[in-house]
């Protein structure tokens, strides 16, 4: 699998997080920080099997809705507990006003 198309840049505002459903399967948290730039995590907690897309984005970082570990959006590192293991991070293209995400490898790994 290679990049996948998965929104324009006026498709999320920064500050917001959406879940997509890439073709092979795997579901991201697509993410655009506070400063504009996108980012893409495996979209379940490390500590609890729920949705990261649903977290609070706040400058670098998602914040878990259930817990409250935060993440952050470059290494997938969490940044306070409960949450201890990294999630998965993919590496994100832009392409003119697209974006592209491919999930074949995360670039955390
Ligand atoms: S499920 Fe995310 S911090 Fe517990």
């Amino acid at each position: 699998m290679s990049a996948e198309f998965v929104c324009t840049i006026a498709d999320l505002a920064p500050g917001e997080a959406r879940r997509v459903e890439l073709a092979g399967g795997v579901a991201i948290a697509l993410v655009r920080d506070d400063a504009g730039g996108f980012h893409a995590l495996a979209d379940v907690c490390s500590h609890g099997n729920v949705a990261l897309s649903d977290g609070e984005v706040d400058g670098t970082t998602i914040e878990c809705w259930l817990h409250g570990s935060t993440f952050d959006l470059f290494t997938g590192r969490p940044l306070s507990l409960p949450a201890t293991r990294p999630v998965p991070v993919y590496p994100v293209t832009l392409e003119g006003e697209r974006v592209l995400v491919d999930a074949t490898t995360p670039a955390n790994r």
